[in-house]
């Protein structure tokens, strides 16, 4: 087994031949739901990394500093394979450039984006507030990323034969590592500014753009994916709440998100690092 406290940056490349394009049990929605993941997963892993980094020469604690070079290489690797499968998303009649490119308007790089904004005005309130709160909206969206990896182990339709075998190989892939880097900018975070508020205003922001970001690129899709019969939607959506929402990924996520509000909160208070590590020791990744 690897020493579950080293943050290992994997330089692997999957394969995504003959992935069907309903990937998800063979259901449009679910599908459409994972893929809008793969368009804000990038985005949002090139903004933690700009975030964390701001901080990076500021960090005392060696292991920690350590631990951030890590982090932005996993980081991005994990952007680089998800947009990999962007390739194959074009070649299934779906357009997710057009979603990359407005999120990032919207989100990111744009001159008005949420991003700027919030660097721009708060920083000149206090100085680096908005720096502050940008990492504090990153190690939200770190806990979230932890939670949705822990709950995809509990999930029943992650072993179920009908989820492309490829994509699950990706998925736990990028689950084990989230749960090895799950602290990282919680604690870079705690090292900056410990300030209780700070690091609710961040939850609150990621809360907000993490579930309207996903939920615009599922309709988007939808509305793109000329496969879909209408009759069969109500099916689908019935499927999607039963399995997803109801299921075992919503339990684990609504046990788990509230936990963040805890004064005293770490992500290590899930104990979840050898699931990371039993998923590893069984591969041979470089
Ligand atoms: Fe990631
Ligand atoms: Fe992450």
């Amino acid at each position: 087994m690897e020493n579950v406290n080293d943050i290992k940056v994997r330089n692997i490349s999957f394969s995504f031949d003959d992935v069907p394009k309903h990937w998800v049990l063979g259901n449009p929605i679910m599908t459409h739901f994972s893929n809008s993941m793969h368009i804000v997963f990038p985005g949002g892993e090139k903004f933690f990394v700009r975030s964390v980094r701001k901080f990076s020469k500021e960090i005392k604690n060696q292991k920690l500093a350590k631990d951030i070079k890590g982090f932005c290489g996993q980081e991005g690797i994990h952007a680089r394979e998800h947009e990999r499968f962007w390739d194959i998303m074009e070649a299934q009649g779906l357009n997710p450039d057009r979603f990359a490119k407005a999120l990032n308007k919207v989100a990111f790089t744009g001159k008005w984006s949420l991003e700027n904004i919030i660097v721009k005005s708060l920083n000149r309130i206090s100085p680096r507030l908005g720096d502050k709160m940008t990492l504090s909206v990153t190690a939200g969206l770190e806990h979230y990323t932890a939670i949705l990896a822990h709950a995809l182990f509990n999930e029943p339709i992650s072993t179920n034969k009908k989820l492309a075998p490829q994509m699950l190989e990706l998925m736990y892939w990028h689950a084990s590592e989230e749960i090895e880097h799950k602290a990282v900018c919680f604690d870079v975070l705690k090292e900056i500014d410990d300030d209780y508020f700070l690091r609710i205003a961040g939850y609150s922001i990621a809360s907000i753009v993490l579930w309207t970001a996903l939920g615009t690129g599922q309709a988007y899709f939808i509305s793109q994916d000329k496969d879909i019969q209408l009759k069969s939607v109500p099916s689908h959506i019935r499927e999607f709440i039963q399995e997803i929402v109801l299921g075992e990924t919503g339990k684990g996520l609504s046990k788990n998100m509230f936990s963040y509000f805890k004064p005293n909160f770490h992500p290590d208070d899930i104990d979840d690092r050898h699931l990371a590590a039993t998923f590893f020791s069984n591969k041979s990744y470089g």
